[in-house]
């Protein structure tokens, strides 16, 4: 096995290993390290079917089967979800073609968030599709030390809702109202500790609407400079995708974003599969924080 950096901030490519079959317990440890050491890892060239990648998820975690978002699931796979923004059998718009656009960590508005995620890429526009990853321990390990104590005493209010905006794809109306009712806002604190590493991380994102106990207001500007900050190229990895490429990151410490900058006749398409987390959080009744 051979280890290459992606970036400064984060990411490896994991080079020589076979993970269409089972992989041998010393091996799975030693991907673990790794992924706990560069939070983001690439594995290059392998024609996953679904199983297989089921299977070498099962390696580092349950998978989730993604009740939360049902009409992402491939047919037959509830471990699966189809990230495309190929048309459907019926020619109607996939569900899922602006899914990820505004930075997040994997069911992050939810009081059981993703440790991990997996996805593989099956089809590539001729340019572009890529994703971004930030590296959140930095960004909490480049703040003040006076920042980084008030933050470690907040609570912030995670909403889906919040990312929906036109600067990244039109919001749908009726996709926002059903989420309203399916996925109400709840309160995770602004520091992580990560529980293998035991490194502090930023858990903040475009998917935040305000701290808990602050008016919109008064929130509005610290996670505006806190947004500028975790996105900052020095922390951030962009990963520009080449076919069965599959990479694997860690939602406790990384937040990513999927870009639309390719062109939508053409299709790409990605499969992911998800690895339950630890619950976190509490729920929170309001959409904006109130004094
Ligand atoms: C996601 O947010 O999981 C989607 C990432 C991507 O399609 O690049």
């Amino acid at each position: 096995m051979k280890v290459r950096r992606l970036s400064y901030a984060l990411g490896a490519e994991v080079l020589g290993v076979d993970i269409t079959g089972p992989l041998p317990p010393t091996l799975v440890e030693e991907i673990l390290g790794l992924w706990h050491e560069h939070q983001v890892l690439l594995f290059r060239g392998a024609a996953l079917t679904p199983q297989q990648q089921i299977q070498f998820t099962e390696n580092f975690g349950e998978p989730d089967r993604h009740e939360g978002n049902p009409n992402f699931r491939m047919a037959g796979y509830p471990e699966l979800i189809e990230i495309t923004n190929k048309l459907s059998a019926n020619g109607k718009a996939s569900p899922t073609k602006d899914v990820g656009r505004a930075w997040h960590s994997d069911l992050e508005h939810t009081l059981q968030p993703l440790k991990g995620s997996v996805l593989w890429c099956g089809a590539l526009p001729d340019v572009g599709g890529d994703t971004m990853f930030a590296n959140m321990y930095m960004a909490f390990e480049t703040l003040s030390p006076g920042l980084q104590k008030t933050l470690a005493s907040l609570e912030a209010e995670h909403d889906v809702i919040a990312s929906f905006s036109p600067k990244y794809a039109p919001p749908d109306p009726e996709h926002v109202a059903a989420l309203r009712r399916t996925a109400p806002p709840v309160a995770h604190p602004v520091v992580r500790v990560h529980p293998a590493t035991g490194r502090k991380s930023l858990f903040l994102s475009e998917r935040v609407s305000g701290f808990v106990g602050w008016t919109y207001e008064e929130s509005r500007p610290l996670l505006q400079f806190l947004s500028e900050h975790f996105t900052q190229p020095e922390l951030v990895y962009r990963h520009q995708w080449q076919l069965h490429d599959m990479v694997m990151w860690d939602n406790r410490c990384v937040n990513h974003q999927a870009l639309g900058n390719y062109d939508r006749s053409q299709v790409r398409y990605m499969r992911r599969t998800s690895i339950i987390g630890e619950p976190l959080g509490r729920p929170m009744n309001s959409v904006l924080a109130v004094a």
